[in-house]
């Protein structure tokens, strides 16, 4: 299975990712984690990707494209994979079909925005592995650290209220087109995202049981 998971910063993408990822057996590949590792280990890409990241404002095209491309060319993306936070705009998009993935379906994650600042400000991640946590809605079991490899839980830096309201923006100006670039191939699955995480996953299930 190769599946898009699209929708608002904080709409429970990864979240959602996790889950799914383990029942089916296939990688998760998240852009957004991929370039915070990058940054972690200081290479020139991350380091150019921190003044986007930081800002709430998309990196550039060539640079997303490049790393997607290496990464599902890899052995274990052959028999599928989750792709969170990619693509987010219409030439990414366009990239990923030039590159022949046919992707099976692009689950789009529904979520006010009101809703989404709220969330952000309770959201902690590991800093070594990138598993998201919530204070209130998906504690870990224990305080501050991660129940799948012991990291340190840490706020994210773009998790401020400010940079939330910019990342909407970004997301409401060039991710969303994506629905109706999608729709057109027939492949959009809209799952309501507002209730709790077992919600989500329940709906997300049913709308990908009959890709089975
Ligand atoms: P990225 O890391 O992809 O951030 P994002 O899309 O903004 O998504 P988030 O990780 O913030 O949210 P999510 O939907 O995964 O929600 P989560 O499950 O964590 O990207 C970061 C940056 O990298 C971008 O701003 C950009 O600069 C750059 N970038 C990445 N990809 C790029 C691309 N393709 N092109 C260009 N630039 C790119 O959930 C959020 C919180 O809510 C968590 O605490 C969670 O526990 C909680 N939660 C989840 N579901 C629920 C629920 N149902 N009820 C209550 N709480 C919930």
């Amino acid at each position: 299975m190769k599946l898009i998971l699209l929708g608002a910063p904080g709409a429970g993408k990864g979240t959602q990712a996790e889950i799914i990822c383990k029942e089916k057996n296939i990688p998760t590949i998240s852009t957004g984690n991929m370039l915070r590792e990058a940054l972690k280990n200081g290479t020139e890409m991350g380091l150019k990707a921190k003044v986007y990241m930081d800002a709430g404002d998309l990196v550039p095209d060539d640079i997303i494209i490049g790393i997607i491309k290496d990464r599902v060319a890899q052995p274990d993306c052959a028999n599928g994979f989750i792709l969170d936070g990619f693509p987010r705009t219409i030439p990414q998009a366009e990239a990923l079909d030039n590159m022949g993935v046919d992707i099976d379906a692009v689950l789009d994650i529904e979520v006010a925005d009101e809703a989404i600042i709220t969330r952000m400000s309770g959201r902690r991640v590991c800093e070594k592995c990138g598993s998201s946590y919530h204070m209130l809605y998906k504690q870990p079991k224990v305080e501050g650290v991660c129940d799948n490899c012991g990291g340190t839980l840490v706020q994210r830096k773009d998790d401020h209220p400010d940079t939330v309201k910019d990342r909407l923006n970004v997301y409401h100006n060039q991710t969303e087109p994506l629905k109706e670039y999608y729709s057109k191939q027939g492949k959009l699955l809209v799952v309501h995202g507002q209730e709790e995480v077992e919600d989500t996953t329940r709906l997300v299930r049913e709308a990908l049981e009959d890709l089975q």
